[in-house]
């Protein structure tokens, strides 16, 4: 059972790996599926659906991409907008559904949570593999006032609005380049 166990878990690292640890290969596929949703053939209605959730849901932060956290994650914070990280969020009935739609649709289809302990993560930053990910970064270069903290993923990602985290594009301020 826990060889099972240990099998089961190291598949879902390794699924949800492919996505930050990436050879060139893989890693233009991530960005292909994290720059969806500003793919170019749109329809009029997704390029409405697209605005209205940069503008909602990027009013103030960066309108992270749906991608990044599992339908359940999503789902947690639709419910929670009354009381969105000490913010209230609320949105109109129509809007709702279609912002909660919309994230459903475009969904990570990993589950990113494995370690956390059934906790379901409603931050990208606190999820396991974007610790690992980011476990290298000295703590002042986060905590300084041009980032303020790691939800800020376009004060570093300087081509993250596009979908974009190649690690050339990286800037970290004060400090520069990461490579
Ligand atoms: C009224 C302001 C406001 C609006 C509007 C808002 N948020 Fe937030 N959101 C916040 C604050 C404040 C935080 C915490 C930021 C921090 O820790 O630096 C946050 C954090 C987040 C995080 C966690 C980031 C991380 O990984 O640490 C997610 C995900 C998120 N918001 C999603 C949304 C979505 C989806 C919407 C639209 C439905 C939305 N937010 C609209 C204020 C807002
Ligand atoms: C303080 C700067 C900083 C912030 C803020 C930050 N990152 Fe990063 N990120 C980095 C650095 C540096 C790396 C490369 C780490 C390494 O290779 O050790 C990285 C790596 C990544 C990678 C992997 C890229 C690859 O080539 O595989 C992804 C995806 C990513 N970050 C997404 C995000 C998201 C999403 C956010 C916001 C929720 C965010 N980051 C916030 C600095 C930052």
């Amino acid at each position: 059972m826990k060889t099972l166990l240990n099998l089961s878990v190291a598949a879902l690292i390794l699924a949800g790996g492919a996505f930050l640890y990436a050879d060139d290969d893989e890693h233009e596929e991530h960005e292909r599926h994290a720059s969806n949703f500003i793919a170019k053939p749109m329809t009029k209605q997704e390029k409405t659906t697209v605005a209205l959730y940069q503008k909602e849901c990027g009013a103030c932060h960066f309108a992270y991409q749906p991608e990044f956290l599992p339908k359940s994650s999503w789902d947690k914070t639709m419910k929670s907008l009354n009381n969105h990280f000490g913010t209230d969020a609320t949105l109109d009935p129509a809007e709702h559904k279609t912002i909660q739609n919309y994230l459903a649709t475009h969904a990570s289809k990993y589950d990113r949570m494995t370690g956390m302990g059934g906790e379901i993560a409603i931050r990208i930053s606190e999820t396991p593999n974007f610790k690992q990910e980011h476990r290298e970064i000295p703590k002042k270069m986060v905590t300084q006032a041009e980032v303020k903290s790691f939800a800020n993923c376009s004060a570093c990602h300087t081509k993250s609005a596009s979908g974009s985290y190649r690690e050339r594009e990286i800037r970290i301020p004060n400090y520069g380049s990461w490579e």
